[in-house]
């Protein structure tokens, strides 16, 4: 059994008053607060090993890119995926819109012919599609509109069900023989509901095409084993899932990876390099790794991703969905919508929610006024708010910290909600 209140005191944050109230941290969806493991190793790091990574024949360039290499095997055995040396497949990024512009970027350097006939596969041209879904965020959905209008491709999308769920009823019509590359998220970042990815994996793959996986509000919740899913690609950050903030990763298919152009160009990514011949680059991940990397950043993620693994997937899971079903409840509360799946099914606790009567961002300070800290706002989705028939909702969402008390503290606010604004 997992102490789940043991792993709470692990997080120094979560121990003090706001508002002259103890704190009820439910917003890590937007990002997740830190166990003192992961603070300690990025301080530690800087004071015992820092140095750059993969060149530099002293001991601390040795150090330092071995903590790095670490670092990149527990991230790759927490989501499954290769990691012997010269078939990883887990590349650092700046986070998880950076993964997702690097593809796109990517696919847009392979449209001009870079990369060569192996980056064939990757080439777009007018009379292509590339599918998203209206449930995504702005991260998805803007890198691959601006490589349908680089392209020329045809921009589309799977909707959703009245819940707010991605439809799959209707993948043959959407996905066609002419899609090329379907980014669709695991997670609704708004909705909480967990896409129902295998049937649109199989459907991209049935026609060719590529298929790219929003795993941001996934792999933090969720025991995931990217190779299971046949995903080709899938980006997501570090700092929802109890690491630092500015680094992420791109998880890609080792023979994807090979095949793929650089996206940005400089130093620790290139063999050779000549004033008057192409460049020579080296091979993934490096090829994607362009510049000085967030070490001490990618190393406090590694013990992020241990600690995870240490929890348990399953416990964490387990645990988040009975906080889930305790959030749910609000839907029984006078004049709360929720904005998603109403039942505990396919879901995470994550529950955005509109007050009838009360703005956002009146309920939003409200809250906050008793020390309960809850999200704000489009989330970074205006499509799936517009589905909803709103510009702005609240959110609610929990880690692997908070306990039912924390919940319930926050259904009790919300019952209090319309009565103080008089709606
Ligand atoms: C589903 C989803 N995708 C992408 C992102 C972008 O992540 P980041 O801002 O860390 O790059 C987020 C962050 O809110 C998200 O929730």
């Amino acid at each position: 059994m997992v102490d789940f209140a043991a792993i709470r005191k692990e997080f120094p944050i979560l121990d003090q008053q706001v508002h002259g109230h103890p704190l009820v941290y439910l917003d890590s969806a937007a990002t997740s607060q830190k166990p003192q493991c992961v603070i300690d190793a990025e301080s530690e790091f800087y004071r015992t090993i820092n140095a750059g990574v993969h060149r530099g024949a002293h001991e601390l360039a040795a150090r330092s890119t071995m903590a790095f290499e670490d670092a990149r095997a527990k991230v790759t055995r927490l989501v499954g995926a290769n990691a012997e040396e010269g078939q990883e497949e887990i590349v650092v990024t700046a986070g998880a819109t950076a993964g997702l512009n690097l593809l796109a970027t990517a696919f847009g350097n392979a449209s001009l012919g870079r990369g060569g006939a192996a980056a064939k596969r990757f080439a777009l041209k007018a009379g292509d599609e590339i599918v998203v879904s209206k449930a995504e965020h702005h991260s998805v959905l803007l890198p691959f509109q601006e490589l349908a209008a680089r392209t020329g491709a045809t921009f589309k999308w799977l909707n959703l069900t009245e819940d707010g769920r991605v439809r799959t009823d209707n993948l043959d019509e959407v996905i066609t023989e002419r899609t090329k590359v379907v980014a669709v998220t695991h997670v609704g970042n708004v909705t909480g509901a967990i896409t129902d990815i295998a049937p649109i994996i199989k459907r991209t793959h049935e026609v060719g095409g590529i298929f790219v996986l929003d795993a941001c509000q996934s792999v933090p919740h969720l025991k995931i084993d990217f190779h299971a899913l046949d995903v080709d690609f899938a980006a997501w950050s570090a700092h929802k899932m109890y690491g630092p903030t500015g680094v992420g990763f791109l998880y890609g298919k080792r023979e994807m990876l090979e095949a793929l152009p650089p996206a940005s160009f400089g130093g620790s990514m290139v063999e050779l390099a000549w004033m008057d011949q192409p460049a020579q680059y080296m091979l993934p991940p490096a090829r994607f790794e362009a510049g000085t990397q967030p070490v001490a950043q990618v190393v406090a993620a590694g013990v992020a991703a241990e600690w995870m693994m240490n929890i348990g997937m399953d416990q964490l899971e387990a645990h988040e969905r009975t906080l889930a079903g305790e959030l749910l409840k609000m839907g029984d509360i006078d004049g709360v919508r929720i904005l998603g799946p109403r039942e505990n099914v396919d879901r995470i606790g994550t529950v955005a929610f509109d007050i009838e009567g009360v703005h956002p961002h009146d309920v939003g300070q409200f809250i906050d006024a008793q020390g309960i800290a809850i999200r704000v706002g489009h989330h970074c989705a205006q499509p799936v708010h517009r589905h909803f028939g709103l510009y702005a909702s609240n959110r609610a969402s929990c880690g692997v910290y908070n306990n039912v008390e924390d919940v319930h503290a926050l259904l009790e606010a919300l019952g209090k909600v319309r009565p103080f604004f008089g709606a």
